[in-house]
């Protein structure tokens, strides 16, 4: 892609090791019913509350909405990012609270957006984790090109997505994306906190990006991210990543082998879910 050529040839980030994605064991909890809690989950226990959030569009099975996404960032050498805001103190009801928010395209962009199935008890959601937020390839059983010219643990970069026009896995059509599973936020953490996430690269994305502030302000050069964690029991779904999916009609969807819910990368939407309260400390 021309856009690439002021990057770097990658070098010494090809190598991989297969494992297993871990999923937690908690599931969300949906914003009917919500108010009850929401006294609970306020700022001051944790960052918790009723949030509204983008996120990749649930398109069938029983999740209850879709998954959140994480905007991006490449930095000036082509590494890629997943965008997390600055730490502050906030007086909320009198009280210090360190918050991490962003204004982007006219949302509230916080790390409440990641807070169920458990994560929020991970560490890379608080706001003082200080992480330096690149993606980097993980464990995975998902896709051999991840196995063939990456290695586990190193940073992801534009150039290995250079074939994204035509990539393909011989699971659903050819040419709509190319997809790697990652992690974010999740050094020298234990394996059960880590974040996984999916990163995508896409035409689809860059028409996404010329049509929509948002996903203007959340792509770039057709990159997208989302937290990988199944909204319905937190499993971890995969875009292009099980040949089982095409059973469910899933093969161009993010399909959740669980129970079969399905999320459409290429749609997104808008909306509120209950946000629980972060763990704060070890
Ligand atoms: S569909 Fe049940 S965990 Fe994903």
């Amino acid at each position: 892609m021309a856009g690439d050529d002021k990057y770097p040839e990658s070098t010494g980030r090809r190598r991989f090791v297969k494992g297993v994605v871990g999923s937690a064991t908690l599931a969300g909890v949906g914003t009917a019913g919500a108010a009850g809690l929401k006294s609970a989950t306020a700022p001051g226990s944790g960052g918790g509350g009723i949030t509204t959030f983008k996120g990749v569009k649930n398109t069938g099975g029983p999740a209850p909405r879709g998954m959140p996404q994480i905007p991006i960032e490449i930095d000036e050498e082509g590494y890629l990012k997943g965008m997390f805001p600055e730490a502050e103190e906030k007086m909320i009801n009198n009280k210090p609270v360190t918050v991490a928010e962003k204004e982007i395209a006219g949302l509230t962009y916080s790390p409440k957006w990641f807070q169920y199935c458990g994560v929020q008890t991970y560490k890379g959601v608080r706001p003082e984790a200080d992480m330096d937020n690149y993606f980097r390839y993980k464990d995975s059983d998902k896709y051999d090109w991840q196995n063939e010219e990456a290695e586990s643990g190193d940073k992801v970069h534009v150039d290995d997505f250079s074939d994204y026009e035509e990539w393909g896995n011989g699971i659903g059509e050819s040419g709509l994306g190319k997809p790697a599973m990652v992690t974010w936020r999740s050094q020298d953490v234990p394996s059960s906190q880590t974040l996984t996430v999916q990163v995508i690269r896409s035409k689809n994305v860059e028409k996404m990006a010329e049509e929509d502030d948002w996903m203007k302000a959340s792509t770039q050069k057709g990159f997208m991210a989302f937290l990988n964690k199944c909204t319905h029991f937190c499993c971890v779904p995969a875009y292009k990543g099980l040949a089982g999916a095409a059973k469910f009609n899933a093969e161009d969807a993010s399909y959740c082998p669980c129970h079969q819910s399905t999320y459409d990368p290429y749609t997104i939407v808008e909306k509120d879910f209950l946000a629980l309260p972060r763990t704060e400390s070890e």
